[in-house]
């Protein structure tokens, strides 16, 4: 029988007066059924800070519904927020800005009025739990121009320099702090094996000591004020996040989860041993010195999604190691899980994760899991051990009892833009000095200066910074370009020309020295991922420009990791690692010059080919030896 246009229209009416009636009454049963429970007394004992930790987490418990518990265990990116309402509605436990998530106005200002406008939103809850807002500080207050930008990780790693790591976790911790914010995504704890992986540059190194000697002082730097000992009861500064766990660095080519990547988001092989030996001592570490969470990887365990694997989080992490804080899942991660949403949701809670960096659907989130509760899928008492991890480390932090702030003049202060430049100093790595060029005479007549990351902010920054995937250009506000530093530090009598492709006038006399800055343009995860990282031809080609302009060249590497060079270094005079200094360029020229001494050792091997990769350690896949081992590095 055929129905007419108009019983058609009338029926897609009716489904969909249907359809709202049924999802308007969820929300409002959902809402109603939290928010018809009474606020708690004034004088309950979690509001009083004179009550030991584990007390008021116990009692502010008795007072959570099943909701409200659920609530605690989401991370929502702040753009996908329907209304600011729906922090309280839906007792939200924390936030988050992806990379480049900013605030209308990116200033400081902007920055303290986005976060206060969340905090607020939360306190008005029925409990009033504070909300936590957490943002990718791995190499400073990155988002926001004007910040200080330190050395990405890999720099920190060449120094060694465990005060100094502190130190500059510290004056991070400040910036943050400035801006109200209260929790970051740092330090990394990965270790690479192989250069091809475009998140070399985010790690300290390859060796397990080293990662654990500069990733507690970077928790302990962004944890405790100055002179507070790590692991006394005095508060939490900004919560730190050691990342990715577990065995991220370690994942095989070509097995990228991701279709657009090779290796990062792939599969690191299941490998008990190196479980035990190589993997796990740092994340031991990092919880004796405090860490309160710990971010579980995009990759995966063998075959199980770290997300998805009760025996790494739950079995090892927590029983074994006895770590109390919560585990928070990576972007998205969760619902890489294979199965539903809901299945997916149940299978990593059940695993271990506390909370869930959703980071879209928080309303879908909630329904689901309180669907698990209900129907068994998930026992009750997994979701109290994970919110009561979670309020452990509010309640640490102080967000119950007081704001802690920092003056916004901290933001790209001058003393921190002093630590950054110190940093880059003892970050730069002299990998070759024939004729012991460096450092430079002060009677040198003529210095030519070239290449792509000479007069380029954005490449000396890398990615993580304003951008996620960073800006290539001369742009950031309060920068030092490595061009400017050579000018700044150069003698009196010393001429310093540039052309970033070294087109001097022909038959012009030749410099006494021609430096190169050269290297990679910025990239983030995955979309860093290489098959043979190199110079690119038109830096080769500026090299070429400039040998034959100069009497003698340096050769300077802005990069996130070692570079194929093995054909081209017998061509060049000298040789320097800069790796990514960030903000504070005049660093480079500080060594150059003969300001600061030579003192960075490489923090992973450089290998001479491909056929070397994955190198663990000083073993490369091949047998041969790599280019330069790791902790090579001539000092003067
Ligand atoms: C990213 C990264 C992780 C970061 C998180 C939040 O995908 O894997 O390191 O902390 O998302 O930006």
């Amino acid at each position: 029988m055929s129905v007419s246009a108009a019983q058609k229209h009338n029926r897609i009416q009716l489904l969909t007066a249907v359809l709202m009636i049924v999802m308007l009454s969820s929300y409002f049963a959902y809402t109603s059924l939290k928010n018809n429970l009474p606020p708690p007394p004034p004088e309950a004992m979690y509001r009083s800070k004179d009550v030991p930790t584990m007390e008021r987490v116990t009692d502010l418990l008795s007072y959570m519904s099943l909701e409200e518990k659920i609530g605690q265990m989401a991370l929502v990116e702040k753009n996908s927020l329907r209304a600011v309402e729906d922090i309280s509605a839906y007792g939200l436990g924390a936030l988050l800005s992806g990379f480049g998530g900013r605030p209308e106005d990116n200033s400081p200002a902007g920055w303290k009025t986005m976060v206060e406008t969340f905090t607020s939103a939360a306190r008005s809850s029925r409990l009033g739990i504070p909300i936590l807002y957490g943002i990718d500080a791995i190499h400073g207050h990155s988002n926001i121009p004007g910040a200080t930008i330190f050395p990405h990780f890999i720099g920190l790693g060449a120094s060694g320099d465990a005060t100094l790591v502190e130190n500059v976790a510290r004056a991070t911790a400040n910036e943050l702090l400035a801006t109200g914010v209260r929790w970051s995504y740092s330090p990394t704890y990965d270790m690479p094996e192989d250069i091809r992986w475009g998140r070399v540059y985010e790690t300290f190194s390859d060796d397990p000591v080293l990662v654990s000697k500069l990733g507690s002082a970077y928790i302990r730097g962004l944890q405790k004020a100055q002179g507070q000992r790590a692991g006394t009861s005095s508060q939490v500064m900004v919560l730190a996040t050691p990342k990715h766990y577990l065995g991220a660095g370690g994942m095989l080519w070509d097995t990228s989860s991701n279709e657009n990547f090779k290796i990062d988001q792939g599969l690191t092989p299941e490998d008990e041993a190196k479980l035990r030996e190589q993997y796990l001592p740092p994340f031991k570490k990092a919880i004796e010195t405090g860490a309160l969470s710990v971010m579980a990887g995009l990759n995966s365990w063998g075959d199980t999604k770290i997300a998805a694997s009760s025996y790494l989080i739950t079995t090892v992490l927590k029983a074994e190691l006895g770590f109390k804080g919560f585990v928070v899942s990576d972007w998205y991660g969760v619902y890489e899980i294979p199965g539903s949403d809901y299945e997916a949701a149940v299978t990593a809670i059940n695993a271990g994760v506390d909370v869930v960096m959703l980071p879209f659907d928080y309303q879908d989130f909630v329904r689901n899991v309180r669907r698990a509760v209900r129907r068994g899928d998930i026992p009750e008492e997994r979701i109290n051990d994970a919110v009561q991890r979670i309020l452990t480390a509010k309640f640490e932090l102080g967000l119950f009892d007081n704001d802690t702030t920092r003056d916004i003049s901290e933001i790209g202060s001058p003393e921190h833009r002093a630590l950054a430049r110190e940093a880059v100093a003892k970050s730069l790595v002299l990998l070759k000095n024939d004729a012991r060029l460096l450092p430079l005479r002060r009677t040198t007549a003529t210095i030519r200066v070239a290449g792509s990351a000479a007069d380029n902010i954005g490449r000396q920054t890398g990615a993580w910074t304003v951008e996620w995937q960073g800006i290539d250009g001369n742009w950031l506000p309060g920068a030092t370009s490595i061009l400017a530093g050579i000018k700044e530090a150069a003698p009196p009598g010393t001429t310093v020309e540039f052309d970033s492709g070294a087109y001097f006038p022909e038959n012009s006399p030749k410099a006494a020295v021609g430096i190169a800055v050269v290297g990679e343009a910025p990239y983030a995860e995955g979309w860093g991922d290489t098959p043979i990282p190199s110079l690119t031809e038109e830096d080769r080609a500026t090299i070429e420009r400039l040998r034959a302009a100069s009497e003698v060249v340096v050769v300077v590497l802005v990069t996130g990791r070692p570079l194929f060079i093995t054909n081209e270094i017998k061509d060049w005079d000298a040789v320097v690692v800069a790796w990514l200094p960030g903000s504070e360029g005049a660093g480079v020229a500080d060594v150059l010059f003969g300001k600061r001494p030579f003192t960075g050792k490489l923090p992973l091997p450089w290998p001479r080919t491909t056929e070397q990769l994955p190198i663990t350690g000083s073993a490369t896949a091949d047998g041969t030896n790599p280019l330069f081992l790791r902790y090579y590095g001539l000092g003067i």
